[in-house]
């Protein structure tokens, strides 16, 4: 057996559960709007903080402004040691799409909108969500390390990036933490997380069930899951903890029950030949 540590020192005091929360999921359909069920989503947010979640993902386009506001209803006052991570640099408009807007401007604005709606003073994690083709890249981080310095952020990470591009943010501040699609059936940012592993900044795969893919049965996922009395989404997310201690998925879900479950992969510890089934 390979042994999982249960939780990552982001930096200094900041330890995390190494299973966060996406908190996309809690939206309305297609992640805009408010769910139909809000006290649903209020409960699921309050279960995962008592399951030991310390890691919330959020972004201000997430509704937009939804996911943040269900977060602050649900959990505010925070309790110790609350990671709530956000991001800045995507928009979202009614049509569905995700427009990028990486302005310092923009950046600023956003930022500002993610402390009144969280209720905050300072942003624990705050991320660029996406690179902007049409800012310099130099020009989005340099905002991000500006509202570092001036107290509204406590530290920076990266979203949807190259191994060059974090390299070109470690030029103007230190980044804790990239994000990035990555999970059994995605492994297309593999060099970012080597990257990450080797400086030890935290990795945090987005999609980390492709979307519930991962969580049906079949395959070598399905026989794994049933011979180890587990579920597939529980295989996918324990095969993530063993991949590399840098890893903290953050599964999105909008059901307790399956909240419940993902959390409980932390436990299942998969042996080097089910790894290498699986790999
Ligand atoms: N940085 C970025 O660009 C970016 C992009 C996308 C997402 N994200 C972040 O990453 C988080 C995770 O991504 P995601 O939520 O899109 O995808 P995901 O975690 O791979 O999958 C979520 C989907 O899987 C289902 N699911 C979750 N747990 C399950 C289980 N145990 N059994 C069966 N189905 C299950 C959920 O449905 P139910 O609600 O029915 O459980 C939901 O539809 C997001 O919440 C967000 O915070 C970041």
């Amino acid at each position: 057996m390979s042994s999982v540590p249960e939780t990552f020192r982001i930096v200094g005091d900041l330890e995390v559960f190494r299973l966060g929360f996406g908190a996309m999921r809690l939206c309305g359909p297609s992640i805009l709007g408010w769910p139909d069920d809000r006290d649903n989503a209020l409960r699921v947010l309050r279960r995962a903080v008592e399951l030991g979640v310390n890691l919330i993902d959020t972004a201000d386009s997430y509704g937009p402004e939804v996911s943040e506001l269900l977060i602050a209803e649900a959990l505010h006052p925070y309790p110790d040691g609350l990671v709530i991570a956000t991001k800045g640099g995507l928009l979202r408009d009614a049509s569905g799409r995700w427009p990028r807007d990486g302005s310092p401007e923009h950046l600023r604005e956003a930022c500002e909108g993610s402390l009144r709606r969280l209720r905050l003073e300072r942003i624990e994690l705050y991320q660029l969500h996406a690179p902007d083709p049409k800012v310099p890249f130099e020009d989005s981080v340099g905002e991000l390390a500006r509202m570092r310095d001036e107290g509204m952020i406590r530290h920076v990470g990266l979203s949807n990036v190259s191994v060059m591009e974090l390299h070109r943010a470690q030029e103007i501040v230190p980044v804790v933490s990239v994000q990035n699609r990555y999970s059994l059936a995605d492994r297309s940012s593999e060099d970012v997380l080597d990257e990450c592993e080797r400086q030890g900044i935290a990795f945090l795969p987005w999609y980390p069930l492709a979307v519930g893919d991962l969580a049906q049965p079949g395959g070598s996922l399905g026989r794994i899951a049933s011979a180890r009395g587990a579920t597939p989404a529980q295989v996918a997310l324990a095969w993530l903890l063993a991949r590399s201690p840098v890893v903290i998925p953050i599964p999105g879900t909008a059901s307790v029950a399956h909240l419940e479950e993902n959390v409980a992969a932390a436990q299942l510890e998969l042996s080097d030949f089910e790894l290498a089934a699986l790999g």
